[in-house]
């Protein structure tokens, strides 16, 4: 039996297109959950739609649609976008199926006869786009604290969640779960802000329709975070597959951006701990990309960009290298067409495609593409073949923390320890001498071998990539059980031919292309 890894994205609102910084996070997912797969695990990979709320109910009604039919038209956007960038996700759930609604319903009544969801009333401050209430000391220059957008008085009757009751028993869990919260600086910032006091969570709006409604109190819609949060569960097999539930229930991650994280690692937690359910098992929040003057993207600044629009430029690979090399998990970091095709040049056509470009070409022009394996190793061929053996241990050690762009530089640490191999042993002299040629079938086998073991690595962040080259090797090998004694290319198989993986970018030309459409 496989150990079962359950990881989610935050599901997208359905309020408009997901920009390339939305997503950053399901690519993030996609990694961590091929590289689960790779290592034995066996995934449930969840991403979806956040199809509720004011936000969506007033897109829909600018565009003279009914909000089902603007949803519908805009998760098929999103479902292209996640196959263009190869998100290898099990289930897409969408929070207007009739399921998940009946499962929320039932949630919430399940809360309120426990008495912790009640009636009261709230008097405060409203931001509509965030669809969150404030006190006048959360605001940050009397403007909405998380989006910096007006906010408006509102006094309405509404449904409360308990956090009070539950804010001593979250703070301790989290003091003595280190590694709930990753990284440790943001758990740092919940817990600052679970000192500060929790007010109980207004969990029901009436200002507009477009929701689920309360199960006893229809004038009421659910508030669009319970709604959204609990899809972790209710499309988990809660409230009706225990089995299921049981098999894959709590999640061991929920991956999330910075400014989501306290609807994550405190709402939720909480939420869950009134179920009497237990809660998800680690929280990863990742930063932000900002244009390269440090500027957060937005269409009105016109630096918004797309990764369906981007793939008509850039190889999908290059833009998924980029956006999981470039960010790590401290500080926000940069993101354009310039930047990702720089990034391109420098490692995928110069350190990685050259690399396979030119072994497969040796390999053919010296002997005719098949491989033979070593009879004799040298001392100078023992740095490549250790580092290569010793990938599998750095690569989990930097999985294992989530450290992703760490461990796609271990990968390419070998790829390009395999170029200085290359220019160390210098095949087409050795292919001058007659006599040379057991040690030139063993400087090329290394070489393969060194690729091959990197690939299958590789496999978790690029899959077409990956894929592209275990062809050129013309090999099955890939799975993490061939990566320990640097044997995993069998003698005597012949190599496909050489076919380019990155082409070197013209950056002017092609800035100028992306220029003239985006
Ligand atoms: N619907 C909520 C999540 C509910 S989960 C129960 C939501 N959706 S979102 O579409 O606005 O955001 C989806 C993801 O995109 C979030 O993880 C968010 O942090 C991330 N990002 C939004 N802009 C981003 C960048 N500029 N850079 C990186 N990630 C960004 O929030």
């Amino acid at each position: 039996m496989k150990p079962t890894f359950y990881v989610t994205t935050p599901i997208f609102y359905a309020s408009g297109k997901p920009q390339l910084g939305n997503s950053y996070t399901t690519i993030l997912a996609d990694a961590i959950a091929r590289y689960k797969r790779l290592t034995g695990y066996d995934v449930v990979f969840q991403t979806g739609m956040d199809e509720h709320g004011q936000k969506v109910e007033q897109k829909a009604e600018e565009q003279g649609k009914n909000p089902q039919q603007f949803v519908d038209e805009i998760s098929l956007e999103v479902k292209n976008i996640f196959e263009i960038v190869n998100t290898s996700y099990d289930r897409f759930i969408r929070t207007t199926n009739p399921h998940h609604k009946e499962i929320v319903r039932k949630i919430f009544k399940k809360l309120y006869d426990k008495g912790d969801i009640y009636k009261g009333k709230y008097e405060g401050l409203y931001c509509t786009p965030c669809e969150s209430f404030f006190t006048e000391s959360q605001l940050v220059d009397g403007k909405c604290p998380d989006c910096g957008r007006e906010v408006h008085k509102t006094s309405e009757e509404a449904y409360f969640l308990k956090l009070s009751k539950y804010e001593e028993w979250l703070k301790q869990y989290i003091l003595e779960h280190e590694d709930f919260i990753i990284p440790i600086s943001r758990r740092n910032e919940m817990l600052r802000f679970i000192e500060q006091g929790l007010d109980d969570l207004c969990v029901s709006r009436t200002s507009f329709d477009w929701g689920i409604k309360v199960p006893f109190d229809e004038k009421h819609v659910i508030y669009v975070w319970l709604d959204a949060l609990t899809n972790y569960i209710t499309f988990a097999g809660y409230l009706e597959n225990e089995e299921e539930f049981k098999k894959f229930w709590p999640a061991n991650l929920h991956i999330v951006g910075k400014d989501i994280l306290r609807f994550h690692s405190i709402y939720w937690p909480i939420m869950l701990k009134a179920l009497d359910l237990p809660i998800t098992k680690q929280i990863l929040a990742h930063p932000f990309f900002v244009d390269p003057k440090g500027e957060k993207m937005s269409k009105s600044k016109g630096n918004i960009l797309y990764a369906d629009d981007l793939s008509k430029h850039l190889e999908v690979d290059a833009i998924r290298y980029y956006l999981l090399s470039e960010l790590g998990l401290s500080h926000d970091g940069n993101v354009s067409p310039e930047l990702i095709i720089d990034r391109t040049n420098t490692d995928l056509a110069n350190v990685l495609g050259n690399l396979v470009n030119r072994t497969i070409t040796m390999a053919h022009k010296y002997f005719d593409g098949i491989i033979y394996t070593p009879t004799k190793i040298n001392e100078e061929d023992e740095e490549l073949i250790n580092l290569s053996k010793n990938l599998k241990n750095k690569v989990e050690e930097k999985m294992f923390e989530y450290k992703i762009s760490e461990a796609l530089s271990e990968i390419f640490e070998i790829y390009r320890r395999s170029n200085k191999y290359i220019d160390e042993q210098t095949p087409w002299v050795l292919a001058k001498d007659p006599e040379q040629e057991e040690r030139l079938k063993t400087v090329i086998y290394n070489l393969l071998e060194a690729i091959r073991t990197a690939t299958v690595f590789l496999q978790a962040f690029l899959p077409e990539t990956a894929d592209k080259i275990f062809k050129q090797l013309n090999t099955q090998n890939r799975d993490i059980d061939s990566v320990e004694n640097f044997d995993g290319m069998d003698d005597g198989i012949k190599l496909n031919e050489p076919e380019v993986l990155f082409q070197r970018i013209d950056k002017e030309q092609k800035l100028k292309e992306i220029e003239e459409t985006l």
